[in-house]
Parts: C-alpha cells; sequence; structure tokens
C-alpha cells in the first residue's frame, strides 16, 4: 500500500510533469506543481495486475468485455450512489477526446456551447476546434467562495445554447457541486432544451466531508439529455495509460458519439489502460478513501501557511487536488505573476489565466505530492516573497 510520503524520483520516466521543467519553466531547478497528475504510486493491486499482464507478454487487440464494464456499473454505484447499466457505457481513450467527440456528434457548427468560467482550458479547445461559439457563464467568487449565478446562467441558455459542458468537481476551482445546485443546473437545461456534456473526472476526489453527486443520477428525464465522462485516471494516477469512459441512458445520443468514435478510427481501449481499470476498481477503494484524507491534509496545510505568511488566499476548495490562489495582492500582471512563481520561487505553477480571464490575477497549484515536496513547495513561495 503506498503510503504517500515517499518521494519518488520520477525524472527521466518521460512524465510530462517532470521531464518538460527546463522546457516550460526555463530552469532544471523549478519545483514541478502544475499538470494534474499525482506523485504517488498507484494502488499495490493494479500494479500487480499489470505485471501479471505483461507476463503474457502479447499486447494484441483487447477487448473490454462485461467484466470490465461490470466494474465500472459497480464502482459507480459503490461510490456514486447511481445505479447505470453496463450498455450505457462507451470506451474512450481520455476524457478531453470524449469531450471532442460529443461536440462534433451532438452538435452543429455555430452551436452556441456554454462553459462556467474559469474553467479547464480544453473546453475552450474543444469549442473553438469544431466552429462552435463559446458562451461564459463566469463563476461568481464571494468571501473566497465560487457559486453559479444562475441568473446570468438562465440569460444564457435563453439566448440559444446547443449544450452546456458541465465541471463537476470543478477545475480549477475545486467546488463540488450541491444537489441543489445541480437540481437547478438541471431544470434549467430541460426548460432551454440543452444537451449537458458533465465532465466528472474528479468525481472520486471530493474531500472527505464532500460528497460527488452525478447530474445524470438526478433522474431519468436528465440522464437522457447527459453525456457524462469519468475515468479512473485522476482518481488512480493512470493518466498514461489512456482509458476513460462515457455514459449516457440516451441510445440515440449513444449511437451517434460511438460513430464519431468509429469514424475517427478509435476502436477500443489499449491492453493495459483496461487491464489497470478494472483492478482500480475492484480493489482500489481503501487506497481511495487513504488519498482523500491525505489530500484534504495538504489543503489545510496550504491554506493554513499561505494564509499565514503571505497576502495570497487559497480559495475554499471541496474537492480535486487543484488549489487556486488569488494573488492579487502583489498587484502583478499576468505575466509577471508567473515570472514570480517561476522565477523568484521557482515553482512550477499553472498560470490562473490559461483558464480564462477571471483567472488573471491566480495561480493553480497541484498539491497531489509527498508533504515534503508540498512543503518544500510552499516554503519557496513564503520565502520568495519574503525576499522581495
Ligand atoms: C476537468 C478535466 N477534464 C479532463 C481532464 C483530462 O482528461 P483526459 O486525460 O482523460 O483527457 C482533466 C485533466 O486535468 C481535467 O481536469
Amino acid at each position: 500500500m503506498e503510503n504517500f510520503e515517499t518521494v519518488h524520483n520520477r525524472k527521466n520516466t518521460r512524465s510530462v510533469k517532470w521531464d518538460m521543467v527546463r522546457e516550460l519553466f526555463h530552469s532544471e531547478d523549478v519545483l514541478p506543481m502544475w499538470v494534474a497528475d499525482m506523485d504517488f504510486k498507484a494502488p499495490d493491486a493494479v500494479n500487480q495486475a499489470i505485471i501479471e499482464r505483461a507476463k503474457h507478454g502479447i499486447y494484441g487487440y483487447t477487448i473490454a468485455d462485461n467484466s470490465v464494464k461490470n466494474s465500472i456499473v459497480s464502482w459507480i454505484s459503490r461510490r456514486h450512489q447511481w445505479t447505470i447499466q453496463s450498455e450505457w457505457i462507451s470506451f474512450s481513450p481520455g476524457v478531453v477526446t470524449t469531450l471532442h467527440m460529443a461536440i462534433q456528434s451532438l452538435t452543429e457548427p455555430n452551436d452556441s456551447i456554454l462553459i462556467q468560467t474559469p474553467v479547464y482550458t480544453p473546453f475552450y479547445h474543444v469549442i473553438k476546434a469544431h466552429n462552435r461559439k463559446i458562451v461564459k457563464s463566469p463563476l461568481i467568487r464571494e468571501n473566497n467562495y465560487y457559486q453559479i449565478d444562475f441568473q446570468d446562467f438562465e440569460e444564457k441558455l435563453k439566448n440559444g445554447v446547443k449544450a452546456f459542458i458541465l465541471c463537476n468537481p470543478h477545475n480549477p476551482i475545486g467546488r463540488v457541486w450541491t444537489k441543489e445546485e445541480l437540481t437547478k443546473i438541471a431544470e434549467l437545461c430541460k426548460q432551454y432544451n440543452v444537451l449537458i456534456i458533465s465532465d466528472e473526472i474528479h468525481c472520486d476526489l471530493t474531500y472527505p466531508d464532500h460528497n460527488h453527486i452525478s447530474i445524470a443520477s438526478l433522474s431519468e428525464e436528465i440522464a437522457d439529455r447527459t453525456i457524462t465522462c469519468m475515468a479512473p485516471s485522476k482518481t488512480f494516477n493512470l493518466a498514461g495509460l489512456q482509458a476513460s469512459y462515457a455514459i449516457t441512458s440516451n441510445t440515440i445520443m449513444r449511437k451517434k458519439l460511438e460513430r464519431q468514435f468509429l469514424n475517427q478510427g478509435f476502436h477500443g481501449l489499449n491492453t493495459m489502460g483496461t487491464t489497470a481499470l478494472e483492478a482500480a476498481y475492484h480493489h482500489g477503494e481503501a487506497w481511495l478513501d487513504g488519498l482523500r484524507e491525505i489530500l484534504k491534509g495538504h489543503y489545510d496545510y496550504v491554506k493554513e501557511e499561505i494564509e499565514k505568511h503571505t497576502p495570497f488566499q487559497v480559495t475554499i476548495t471541496e474537492g480535486t487536488y487543484l488549489v487556486w490562489i488569488d494573488c492579487s495582492a502583489l498587484g502583478l500582471d499576468s505575466k509577471a505573476l508567473r515570472k514570480f512563481f517561476n522565477v523568484e520561487a521557482k515553482v512550477g505553477l499553472n498560470a490562473g489565466v490559461e483558464y480564462g480571464e477571471e483567472g488573471d490575477q491566480f495561480m493553480r497549484m497541484n498539491i497531489a505530492c509527498p508533504r515534503a515536496i508540498l512543503e518544500e513547495g510552499v516554503n519557496r513561495i513564503i520565502d520568495a516573497l519574503q525576499n522581495r
């Protein structure tokens, strides 16, 4: 069992996070706390399943069969109290891939697609790449906590929106949307006949006192207008294995989506991704509960230290291992802010502006690392501010 404290050397493993430090931050001694993967080993049962599969030595085309699908059905029922049918599942190498496929197969060029900003950067790309129009409903930040501006949300839907890409839990602002909020969203999407594409890749990573609710679980009617995107990749640190899935009870939408995947040449998950997904969902539960405790402890530590020793504010966060830090007190523009973090503090965070103009004065920190690395990163920021 990973103890979450061991520092593993990830350099020279072709790690995007660790092996692109010089290229991205122009110096080898920057501590990477950016892209959303973790510096923890996957659960032992996952590593063991991969080793066992590798012993066979033949990696031909692989079926994600009923046993794999049932592991997903059971996971979602156990972890998220949502009962789905195995026929509702379509596989995909990644959630971003599914977003592209859903936009292409279920909307038309020039359709308006709504997003709640600031939000995960590829949401912008998937809309623009297929000549759809981005409609933004900015989230409201009050007392360091983000909420939905429902008046604006409805106004935007009223003006003709074809689809809404929901991010739940929301990257980068860390909200786990409540049943009340999701119900309001669902009612409005029903009223204005809007398709919901719900990116729930962070669903398993809520802090222990917050529970994820899938919007499609609210009612059969809502499930029928929703494509839910999920994966074990964030949860168990398997992003490089590229295995994810989409869920919809709507047969017509599912057929259109699957046709799009086929037309783009995708016809099945890779062998190790399939093996890892099934092992994680069968055996990863205790590991995950340990991880959630660790992440909450890390978040509390970052919030306390940063707010005690710097003028920054750490957003109230309910899930994900991404922490959204308001650095407006420094009064720097986004370029100078990035320079402060990368050059003066020597930590590699994501610049908030990547998530939309609302993030101009923010930085996003990845806290999914051993405590020793986290403390090093936080101390670098505090020291750099004191030395200014
Ligand atoms: C909200 C969200 N969706 C999707 C992804 C990436 O998913 P994938 O690697 O499966 O394409 C991320 C990764 O950070 C994410 O935060």
